[in-house]
């Protein structure tokens, strides 16, 4: 059994690391909550009893087996090589080391491989390009990934827990009649829909496309592979959507991808074009699979398939692959 500490454990996704590690029955002796000096004190409840905040010292990782990071990409900087020194495996759900060459990026349907030599620190990938490779790795055999385009339908939970109680907030103050004023995102969320809210930069792609872009390609160790992305933000709760058009080298056939991706692990084929039903964020919500359907050939390329993916990116595109990591370290 092992000592484990979860770093912004008040957070969005520590909470849904408390409820994983507890579901998935993690072997645990030691439990160590922590958060920013502002919540030290308050209690959280979990499968360990209920545990009182601390805030992260210098001698916090003393004795930690596993050290879950989820607070932010400075305080991965700041606190992931104390943690490191003290001896602690940590698993960092922050962008601040995942395309460091040293550190590997890992989805355990996708690329287990990576897990092997990785030095103590492992980097938990972007909640879209988690939810994506595993809807496309299976589909490797099929030939090689000439192309990627992907468009993405983002929920609230992947800004954070102030985002999903804001969406919350200006919806009640829209059905009200009262003005809505965004607090947490820069645009006004209830019944919109804006460009992902992440900066834009120098190449015209926001932050976000441009990290689902790189961790695609590291996680497939797929370094050419083009790929064109527009990620937007969708006033959903938690569950990300995502439309994706694959491009072989070769011509692929749609019932061959339908029937590997029924088979794959961490996939849950939702493709019923009877009843008209697909996957959707309701359906997604709290599951571990990612849902897939949509299947189609591209009539306009007779290499390239679509497909409709939805996921609950608190659970496969955070928490869960976090914990699915350091499972796949105590085997
Ligand atoms: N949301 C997602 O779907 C998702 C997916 C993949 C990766 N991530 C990454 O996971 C991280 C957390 O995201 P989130 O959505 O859970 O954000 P969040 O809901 O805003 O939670 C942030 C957490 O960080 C803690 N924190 C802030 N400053 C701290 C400090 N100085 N020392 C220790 N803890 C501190 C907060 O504690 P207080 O409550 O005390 O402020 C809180 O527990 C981010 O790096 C994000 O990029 C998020």
């Amino acid at each position: 059994v092992y000592k484990v500490a979860i770093v912004g454990a008040t957070g969005a996704v520590g909470q849904e690391l408390l409820k994983v590690l507890a579901h998935r029955e993690f072997p645990i002796a030691r439990l160590v909550a922590l958060a920013s000096p502002r919540s030290a004190g308050r209690t959280v409840s979990t499968a360990m009893g209920v545990l009182t905040i601390r805030e992260v010292t210098a001698n916090t990782f003393d004795d930690i087996d596993f050290a879950f990071f989820s607070a932010g990409a400075q305080r991965s900087r700041d606190f992931v090589p104390v943690a490191r020194q003290a001896g602690a495996t940590v698993i960092d759900n922050s962008s601040a080391f995942r395309m460091d060459p040293q550190v590997p990026l890992v989805v355990p349907e996708v690329n287990p491989e990576a897990l092997q030599n990785h030095g103590g620190l492992i980097a938990n990938p972007n909640c879209v390009a988690a939810i994506l490779t595993v809807a496309i790795a299976p589909l490797r055999v099929l030939g090689t990934f000439q192309r990627l385009v992907v468009s993405t339908y983002q929920s609230a939970s992947g800004a954070g827990a102030l985002a999903m109680e804001d969406l919350k907030k200006q919806t009640r103050c829209a059905l009200e009649g009262q003005p809505v004023v965004p607090r947490v995102l820069a645009h006004p969320y209830a019944f919109n829909l804006f460009s992902h809210d992440s900066e834009v930069e120098d190449n015209g792609y926001n932050g976000e496309e441009n990290k689902v872009t790189q961790e695609t390609k590291k996680i497939l160790s797929t370094p050419d592979l083009g790929i064109s992305i527009t990620c937007v933000r969708v006033p959903i709760l938690r569950a990300h959507t995502v439309s994706i058009n694959i491009e072989f080298q070769s011509p692929v056939a749609v019932q061959q991808a339908r029937e590997i991706l029924a088979a794959a692990p961490g996939i849950r084929l939702a493709d019923d074009p009877e009843r008209n039903h697909f996957p959707m964020p309701s359906d997604a919500t709290g599951k571990e699979d990612i849902l897939v359907g949509r299947v189609r050939a591209d009539p306009s390329n007779p290499h390239a398939l679509n497909l409709l993916v939805c996921g609950d990116q608190l659970l496969k595109g955070a928490a869960l692959n976090a914990v699915q990591i350091a499972e796949a370290l105590i085997i």
